[in-house]
């Protein structure tokens, strides 16, 4: 059931994408490539799959052009990976097993792959195929999940702020909630306002989100300390070299999986009132926190 939904999120997605991101063909040619480079190296596709689901939570069946959103959302996580990956920044060489986009393409043009693939993201969107005071909602969520104020990008500049120091418990929280669980909120609340949640009901997929989140990322922390580089495709062991502030830095690893595994229970919780239709969402964020990779 698990491997069906990633499976089918991953294929709709997939497609979604390679209709959406023009073709390697298309003048300038080394942008689209760069940006086709990063974006189809074989992510897990979370944030799609996340939102589908939600989506199909909500209205009981698959929304229809829900891909188109959740493709959306790959392309502002691909482009934050390859800034993320930026020798200014955590100055990666391996991304999704494959070289990164800086050391594929150069600087320059991984840079404005990342803008790139961000402005093709919010075009998509504001084509999306819901009525017209979803998607400014949906836009106006993805915009603020991803920006400076408890966003993706203000989640960056602390992370790398707070490099070679003992951070509290209260900035890695804030470090881990704003890079990386504003924008999985921003996927689940959006597509639940994509397949027409109430409001009552987009509180409860933001409070799912914040803490599945949250637990995403202090399991990434995790398997960057116990995992190689072949498992990940990406440089295992660079969050100790780089004195990151992390979870398994100030709590030890077992604290931090215990910490996962309980905010996934917490999470669970909020989706009580959707009842049988929630198990889909359930059985992805045990996912999250049991993956390897
Ligand atoms: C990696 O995200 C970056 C984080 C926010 C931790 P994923 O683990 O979802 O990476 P891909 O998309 O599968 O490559
Ligand atoms: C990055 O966190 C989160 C982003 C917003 C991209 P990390 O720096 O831990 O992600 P990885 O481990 O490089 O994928
Ligand atoms: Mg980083
Ligand atoms: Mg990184
Ligand atoms: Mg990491």
């Amino acid at each position: 059931m698990l491997k069906e939904t990633l499976e089918q999120g991953r294929q709709l997605t997939d497609a979604a994408l390679d209709r959406l991101i023009p073709l390697e063909t298309q003048y300038p040619e080394s942008i689209h490539k760069a940006m086709r480079h990063s974006v189809f190296a074989g992510g897990k596709r979370l944030r799609p799959v996340l939102c589908i689901e939600a989506g199909r939570m909500v209205t009981g069946s698959l929304p229809a052009r829900i891909e188109e959103l959740g493709a959306a959302l790959e392309m502002l996580h691909t482009y934050s990976l390859i800034h993320d990956d930026l020798p200014a920044l955590d100055n990666d060489d391996l991304r999704r097993g494959r070289p990164t986009c800086h050391k594929a393409f150069g600087e320059a043009i991984a840079i404005l792959a990342g803008d790139a693939l961000q402005t093709q993201a919010y075009e998509v969107l504001a084509r999306l195929k819901c009525p017209a005071e979803a998607r400014v909602r949906i836009i106006e969520e993805i915009a603020r999940g991803t920006g400076t104020i408890d966003g993706m990008i203000g989640g960056q500049v602390v992370d790398l702020e707070s490099e070679h120091m003992r951070p509290t418990a209260e900035m890695l929280e804030y470090i881990h909630r704003s890079k990386t669980a504003a924008l999985i909120t921003a996927s689940l609340v959006s597509g639940g306002l994509y397949g027409g949640a109430k409001e009552n009901q987009v509180a409860k997929l933001r409070a799912f989100g914040l803490a599945i989140g949250l637990a995403f990322q202090i399991v990434d922390d995790v398997l960057d300390v116990t995992q190689t580089s072949e498992q990940l495709g990406k440089t295992a062991g660079k969050d100790t070299a780089s004195e990151k502030a992390t979870y398994p830095a100030l709590f030890g690893i077992e604290a931090s999986e215990r910490r996962a595994d309980a905010l996934v229970n917490e999470a669970f919780a909020e989706l009580d009132s959707f009842g049988e239709q929630a198990e889909t969402l359930k059985e992805l964020a045990r996912f999250l926190v049991e993956r390897k990779k």
